[in-house]
């Protein structure tokens, strides 16, 4: 009966949403138990807080007057304490890193946001949203923001699962040129005159940035940077019509093993307005208890709002609870010291088999923070799904994420297709050796 229907009842985004690269290759490293995936994103499996979360969940679970909140539904824009308490924390993590950087326009900044009495107003509680991860906030402010055909600009490459997002949603993409400190400001810039002349400027709603350790690059956008991106966005608002923002994923910033943290683009003088700020505790704290929160501005946060109270009406309360008691008792901040050292030292340990086993012609940019290693290999080398060095490394058992994958679907440059992402996240330390090793005598294979 349902073979002979000529048409199925899905709707144009049912229809249109493709197979996420993520999940095909969740399922082929869970599917062959010998693989080293160095693929997942995956956090340190071994330093997920089990005791912490056991002694925070039996204190709120500790008697009936105590434990029932918790397990009620809440309010959808998030529990008021832990909206304050991730405002203090982001203001502690925003002031520490503007007062520590000796950047003379940071400086110069501070007395004029100072003047103007933003400090206050920039991590407001008010303005503070958790989500059910950041993922969930990203797609609502997609949705917020864009409708179909509409334009956001991206790092090019950047996160696959946001392309996956706008794909989904029939947005189109712009991919900005990406340098070791931040996008191609002067890019940014002629993308935009030339959707100017197009006239499809007012298509244009956001910047995305993944500011912090990026996914896939590793690469951290530094605060002049961010700034002079504030001001190229402004510059265009007024033929656009409306704002367009900035949207700052921060997912990484607290996976930080060496340097100096760097202020948000909320720091910006002026600009708390046009910024968009996310981040997630499922990087420091557990992706299994998946809180993300944000920052936004009017009218976004009422229009985020409404969209999540159709989402889910509320993120689960004894998630954010759990988290609220870790960042009140310091067992967070602690956690993260912990996790940052591991992180550091699997890094040191990933750098040190690149060196030993890569061809020396592959370029490896390397991280302060983060998760992810990006390895270039020469041009001529494809690293795709359907090419060699991905199906004999895939024969050898182990797994990388193919850098065309990170690239926007943008018709105005060829895709590259010669990098790798790799991660030294979820994998052991003795898998990260052997991983390595097998990739780099696969790569062998293919450079000499
Ligand atoms: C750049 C980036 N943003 C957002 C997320 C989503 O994380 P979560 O939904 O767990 O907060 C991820 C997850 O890997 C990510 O890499």
């Amino acid at each position: 009966m349902f073979r002979q229907m000529k048409n199925s009842a899905l709707s144009a985004l049912g229809r249109r949403t493709a197979l996420p690269p993520i999940s095909w290759l969740m399922q082929t490293a869970l599917a062959r138990p010998r693989l080293i995936s160095l693929a997942a994103g995956f956090t340190d499996n071994a330093t997920l807080p089990v005791e912490i979360s056991r002694k925070l969940l039996n204190e709120i679970l500790r008697s009936p007057k105590i434990g029932r909140p918790a397990l009620q539904y809440g309010i959808t824009a998030g529990e008021m304490n832990l909206r304050k308490l991730t405002a203090a924390h982001l203001r502690k993590l925003d002031s520490s890193s503007f007062s520590s950087s000796s950047l003379v326009l940071e400086q110069k900044s501070r007395t004029r946001t100072r003047r103007k009495g933003e400090d206050e107003k920039r991590h407001s509680p008010e303005r503070v949203m958790i989500t059910g991860g950041s993922q969930q906030l990203l797609y609502m402010t997609l949705e917020a923001l864009c409708d179909e055909g509409d334009i956001v600009l991206v790092e090019d490459p950047t996160y696959f699962v946001f392309l996956s997002i706008l794909q989904s949603q029939g947005i189109r993409a712009r991919g900005v040129r990406l340098e070791r400190d931040g996008i191609d400001l002067a890019h940014l810039e002629k993308i935009l005159e030339r959707l100017k002349k197009s006239g499809e400027l007012r298509r244009v709603k956001a910047l995305y940035l993944v500011s912090y350790f990026q996914n896939p690059t590793g690469v951290t956008t530094s605060f002049a940077k961010k700034a002079g991106a504030l001001k190229v966005l402004k510059k265009f608002e007024r033929a656009a019509g409306h704002p367009i923002y900035l949207l700052e994923d921060s997912a990484y910033r607290e996976l930080r093993f060496s340097g100096d943290d760097t202020p948000s683009a909320l720091m910006v003088p002026g600009a708390s307005r046009n910024v968009i700020y996310t981040g997630t505790y499922s990087k420091p704290y557990a992706p299994g208890a998946r809180i993300g929160f944000g920052i936004l501005p009017e009218p976004l946060f009422t229009a985020v709002q409404r969209i999540k109270g159709n989402h889910d009406f509320g993120t689960a309360n004894l998630l954010q609870q759990l988290l609220a008691r870790a960042l009140e008792t310091g067992l967070y901040d602690k956690h993260v010291v912990k996790i940052e050292k591991r992180y550091g030292q699997k890094a040191r340990v990933m750098k040190q088999a690149l060196a030993e086993h890569f061809p020396k012609s592959v370029e490896i940019w390397e991280s302060g923070g983060g998760l992810y290693f990006w390895a270039r290999l020469p041009k001529n080398v494809a690293t795709g799904i359907q090419s060699e060095v991905f199906q004999t490394a895939l024969k050898n058992d182990v797994l990388y994420v193919p850098g065309g994958i990170c690239y926007a679907d943008d018709p105005s440059r060829r895709k590259p297709d010669h990098e790798m992402r790799i991660s030294f996240g979820s994998a052991s330390e003795e898998n990260i050796r052997k991983g390595i090793a097998r990739l780099g005598s696969v790569l062998k294979k293919f450079i000499k």
